[in-house]
């Protein structure tokens, strides 16, 4: 069992070497029965299609799906400072470093430094609803009192 962890890049804590390309896509049919928007989103796509779905980074999240009023968190949710480390947990940090355009992954400068996901997909929302602490995943700010009409789409993003 330990020899399958270790020899499987996906599950080492940081890739080693790049992620194996998966032919079978994963499923995200259930995210986006409220998500409808990431269905065309560029991050969410590519990494579909290689079998890496919405549940791989943000948790099986089956108590934010079932809630009908939006206000439980998904299981997993990423901080700013969190992004680089999840990214790398399957592409190898060396190949990336390598990459030109990626200096300003990488910099020293924080004036200067961006996350993959300024550049990778338009992965963020235009306006948010919910506001949850991304560590503890606990409510801070909720508008509106129940957003989830079953006439109008979850969320209100562009
Ligand atoms: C019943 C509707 C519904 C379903 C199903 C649903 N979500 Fe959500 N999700 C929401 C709402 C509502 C928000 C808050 C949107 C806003 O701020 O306007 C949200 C926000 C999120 C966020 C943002 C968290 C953050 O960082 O603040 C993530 C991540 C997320 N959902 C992941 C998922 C995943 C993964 C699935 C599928 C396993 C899923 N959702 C299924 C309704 C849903
Ligand atoms: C490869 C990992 C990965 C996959 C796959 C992925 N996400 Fe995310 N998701 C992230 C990261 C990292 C962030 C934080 C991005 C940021 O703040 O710039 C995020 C943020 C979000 C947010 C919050 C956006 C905001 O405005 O704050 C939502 C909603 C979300 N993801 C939904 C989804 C859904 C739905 C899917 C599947 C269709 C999905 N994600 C697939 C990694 C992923
Ligand atoms: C669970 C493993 C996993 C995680 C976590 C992950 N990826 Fe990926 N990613 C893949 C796989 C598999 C592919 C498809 C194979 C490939 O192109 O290397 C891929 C492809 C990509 C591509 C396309 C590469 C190309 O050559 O076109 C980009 C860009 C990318 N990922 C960015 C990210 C970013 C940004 C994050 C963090 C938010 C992230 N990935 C997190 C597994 C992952
Ligand atoms: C300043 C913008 C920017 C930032 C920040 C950034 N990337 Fe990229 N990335 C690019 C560009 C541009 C390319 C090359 C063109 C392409 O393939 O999209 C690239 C290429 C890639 C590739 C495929 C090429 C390869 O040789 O591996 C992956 C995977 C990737 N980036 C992941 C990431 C991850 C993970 C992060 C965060 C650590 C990140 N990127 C941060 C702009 C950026």
């Amino acid at each position: 069992m330990a020899g399958l962890v270790v020899a499987s890049g996906a599950v080492a804590l940081v890739a080693l070497a790049d992620p194996p390309k998966t032919a079978k896509p994963a499923n995200n049919s259930y995210c986006y029965v409220c998500h409808v928007n990431f269905q065309t989103e560029e991050l969410a796509r590519t990494h579909e299609k290689h079998g890496v779905g919405c549940a791989k980074c943000h948790g099986e999240s089956d108590r934010h799906s079932a809630d009908e009023d939006g206000l439980t968190a998904p299981d997993i949710m990423y901080a700013k400072e969190k992004i680089l480390d999840a990214c790398t947990k399957c592409h190898a940090l060396t190949k990336l470093r390598a990459v030109d355009e990626h200096e300003a992954a990488f910099t020293k400068d924080p004036a200067k430094r961006k996350v993959c996901t300024d550049c990778h997909g338009k992965h963020r929302m235009a306006q948010r609803t919910r506001h949850w602490d991304k560590t503890t995943g606990k409510l801070i700010k909720a508008e509106g009192v129940r957003m989830m009409q079953k006439d109008t789409p979850a969320t209100s993003a562009k």
